[in-house]
């Protein structure tokens, strides 16, 4: 995954490739309620014509489907059992989410079940709630889906903990993932009453924050592997032996905390019954879920508010500066 998500955010938008699809919505319309404090549909326009990997399709059809079949993505009230949606737009439950998700799917062998996903394990996986809904009324959606949990949870190499790799050469670990696959396989094990695969994308949240909070002392920060106890809570971006980045870079912790939140909503949302006395899963274990996921994405939010003032200071969100150091949260 490469860092171009932050830049469709501040560029301005010059052309819109929309394709197959109608204008995107402007605030006040039912898919776009609110306003956001700035022009939500040229973000949205850029979000559908700028993808070119796999990770930006994945997150592109996940921002669709909440926009415009809010009540069907995992903030919806009542998100399960799944629903039954079309990508054709002549249908009377036409999604622009599997339209759009449909276009960009390439069925392939994980971990390029979905998309090629040049090299990353967890990039492909953004893919998955979409195919997932997909797989309702045409079966190789779900084929291909099943295949890529099973490379998820027995292919693809682990860290020392367990915690499943970004890339699929070796073990290292991306706070990126964190919005890429977690959320796909809580997302499948509500979707398919299957608890395993749902414990293992709460244990995946875990794993991750054990290995990539950062390092502080009050003793003698020394950046960027060492930071002030201020910076407590957040996340590096990468641990591993190839692209190895301890800094704290801003994106990969809204990824981070994003991602959290999906699997948190998943939790919630999923059917009791998967929580019942004599289940895999008890509502005792669904409590503690909820309240650590809460505070590991609490702890991120709370990090980045309190180094807010210094990060503007350093021209963090000063509008136009695209990544590098003025995207690095201070240290
Ligand atoms: C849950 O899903 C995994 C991965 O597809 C599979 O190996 C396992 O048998 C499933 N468990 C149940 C109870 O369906
Ligand atoms: C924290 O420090 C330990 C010991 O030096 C190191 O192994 C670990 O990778 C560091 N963690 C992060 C997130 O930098």
């Amino acid at each position: 995954m490469s860092r171009a998500m932050t830049w469709w955010l501040s560029l301005v938008p010059l052309f819109f490739v929309l394709g197959s699809f109608a204008s995107p919505p402007s605030w006040g319309s039912s898919a776009i309620p609110f306003s956001p404090g700035f022009d939500i549909s040229a973000v949205l326009s850029l979000a559908i014509s700028l993808p070119s990997h796999s990770w930006e399709f994945g997150t592109a059809a996940e921002a669709l489907l909440e926009l415009y079949d809010a009540p069907y993505s995992v903030y919806g009230e009542k998100p399960f059992p799944i629903p039954r949606l079309s990508p054709s737009s002549s249908s009377p439950v036409y999604s622009t989410a599997l339209d759009y998700a449909k276009q960009k799917i390439v069925i392939g062998t994980p971990p390029n079940g979905l998309s090629d996903g040049d090299g990353a394990v967890g990039d492909p996986a953004s893919l998955g709630v979409a195919a997932l809904l997909l797989g309702v009324s045409d079966e190789k959606y779900k084929v291909a889906v099943e295949a890529e949990i099973e490379y998820l949870l027995e292919g693809a190499p682990r860290w020392s903990n367990e915690a499943i790799s970004h890339r699929a050469a070796y073990a290292e670990l991306w706070a990126d993932f964190m919005y890429m696959a977690p959320p796909f396989m809580a997302y499948y094990g509500a979707v398919t009453s299957n608890a395993t695969v749902l414990r293992a994308a709460v244990d995946q949240c875990h794993l991750y924050h054990q290995v990539l909070l950062t390092n502080t002392t009050s003793y003698s920060a020394n950046p960027p592997s060492m930071h002030p106890p201020s910076a407590g809570g957040l996340w590096v971006h990468i641990v591993g032996p190839e692209n190895a980045d301890p800094g704290l870079w801003s994106t990969g912790n809204a990824w981070a905390a994003a991602g959290m939140m999906r699997v948190l909503a998943t939790v919630l949302k999923a059917p009791r019954a998967t929580f019942k006395a004599g289940s895999a899963l008890s509502s005792a274990w669904r409590h503690t879920a909820i309240a650590d996921l809460t505070r590991m994405i609490s702890d991120i939010l709370d990090a980045a508010i309190r180094l807010q003032p210094q990060a503007q200071a350093e021209g963090y969100g000063g509008g136009g500066k695209r990544k590098g150091a003025s995207e690095e949260l201070p240290r």
